[in-house]
């Protein structure tokens, strides 16, 4: 099939690439052209682990093409996805511009049925709203067209996306419409025919289902932070608690880990507008308020403690091992590691870091910050009053810990993704804490 995808970020380019790699013939759209320029020549915009491979083999093939013209995108597919992103605006609404300035564009250049679908996280009802300014849209222009409007929420992970496209848990589609879902079902016949799921339901219960599972996801992560806090008190193990709790099927075990906080470019979002979306109806998501908070809580509480183990964090030499929100990624996006940074050097510590892929995008977004970026983790503790594991890379699961204690000036390792045992770390004679142990 021709597909066409609207927004060449993270989603738009993963899904492009992935249909692209079923056989499908996919032109990917971007209002930017030196992105469309980059992505012409192989360079992509994003790192995501096997995609510049995909990307290039598929360019080869020709089933894989870039454009910055809408009129090319609306004319070579009867299905357009729509992925660009949409942001949270400060009262936590979600801005839906480039999504109504697509909207513009596809009801300007259609001549013909089109199926828009919704990838990108888009809040609750926008759905039936895009409906009714297509509808008034092509009333003006005196278009006498049919169209359908599909949400097909996205359920990747950065770092492991290709995989989460190519083999979901599940797929939902929600649409009012038995043609527009006969497409989706043509779309994705290879996942349907490998056994996976396809949910077949309503706009607004197809956009709900990524919401709710994101903030689920949210608050289990809350939730076992909490549990590991009351762990440091009571002398609990967090991380053998959650074995234990992930046994009962019921529970899981996934989403479990307790460390510094969720971050990226989606739980946090996705909570908010949520917690937004409740308010537009005059109701208080209580609960989800109480994810996002706790959350912010558990930053402040990593401070306080780098703080009590490092004693007057007045010139202090503090070194984060990872800055990205979570390994294999170089995205930074409410990265608990920053916040945690922030927070430091308000104190007037001093800061060397080591990430192995996410330190151009700190230096781009943040070159005001007075931190040192060091091109190793060793030269990152060089001189360390207290080592931070933030983001657990695999590199850093295998620290040699002898080589380390020559070179700090004060073995302290606080560990906040628990990647440690206590005793492996104290057996090189290191303070080591970690998050909810011993
Ligand atoms: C998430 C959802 O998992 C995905 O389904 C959705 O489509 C987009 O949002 P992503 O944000 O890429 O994906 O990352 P994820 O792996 O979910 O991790 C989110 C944050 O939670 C990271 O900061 C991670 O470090 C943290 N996390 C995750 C924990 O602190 N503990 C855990 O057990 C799991």
């Amino acid at each position: 099939m021709n597909i066409s995808i609207i927004g060449t970020g993270y989603v738009g380019l993963v899904t492009g690439a992935c249909l692209a790699s079923q056989g499908n013939n996919i032109l990917c759209c971007d209002l930017d052209n030196d992105k469309i320029g980059n992505l012409k020549k192989g360079i992509l915009p994003i790192y995501e682990p096997g995609l510049p491979e995909l990307v290039s083999r598929l360019t080869n093939t020709g089933n894989l093409g870039f454009t910055c013209e809408m009129s090319d995108a609306v004319r070579h597919s009867t299905v357009l996805f729509i992925t660009v992103n949409t942001p949270t605006l400060e009262n936590n609404i979600c801005d839906l511009g480039n999504v109504l300035d697509v909207i513009r564009e596809i009801a300007d250049h259609m001549t013909s049925y089109r199926v828009i679908v919704h990838k990108s996280t888009v809040p609750v009802g926008t759905g039936r709203k895009v409906r009714s300014i297509m509808e008034a849209l092509l009333k003006e222009q005196g278009k006498d067209l049919e169209f359908d409007i599909v949400s097909n929420p996205e359920f990747l992970r950065e770092g492991s996306a290709i995989n989460d496209f190519l083999n979901p848990e599940r797929i939902v589609i929600g649409s009012g419409s038995e043609k527009a879902a006969a497409f989706m079902m043509e779309i994705y016949k290879k996942q349907r025919r490998k056994g996976i799921p396809l949910l077949l339901t309503g706009l607004e219960t197809a956009e709900m289902i990524k919401y709710a599972s994101n903030a689920f996801l949210a608050m289990k992560i809350s939730y076992i932070n909490e549990i590991a806090n009351i762990c440091e008190f009571c002398g609990a193990d967090a991380v053998e608690v959650a074995i234990g709790m992930g046994l009962d099927h019921r529970i899981g075990c996934e989403f479990l880990a307790a460390g510094p906080g969720f971050g990226g470019s989606c739980f946090p979002k996705d909570l908010r507008a949520l917690s937004g979306l409740g308010k537009t109806y005059g109701y208080d998501a209580g609960l989800i308020d109480s994810v996002i908070e706790t959350n912010q809580r558990q930053k402040k509480r990593m401070v306080q403690k780098i703080s009590a183990a490092v004693g007057p964090l007045e010139k202090s030499t503090i070194t984060f091992l990872g800055i990205s929100f979570k390994p294999d990624t170089d995205d930074i996006r409410e990265s608990p590691s920053i916040a945690i940074i922030r927070d430091l050097l308000d104190k007037n510590a001093r800061i060397k870091i080591y990430d192995p892929r996410a330190l151009d995008n700190l230096k781009k977004q943040f070159p005001e910050m007075p931190v040192t970026y060091c091109d190793s983790a060793y030269t990152a503790c060089e001189g360390s009053d207290c080592i931070v594991l933030a983001t657990e890379w695999n590199e850093f699961s295998r620290l040699d810990f002898k080589s380390l204690k020559n070179i700090v000036k004060r073995p302290v390792f606080l560990d906040l993704r628990n990647v440690y045992s206590p005793e492996e770390v104290k057996a090189y004679g290191f303070h080591y804490e970690g998050v909810g142990r011993k």
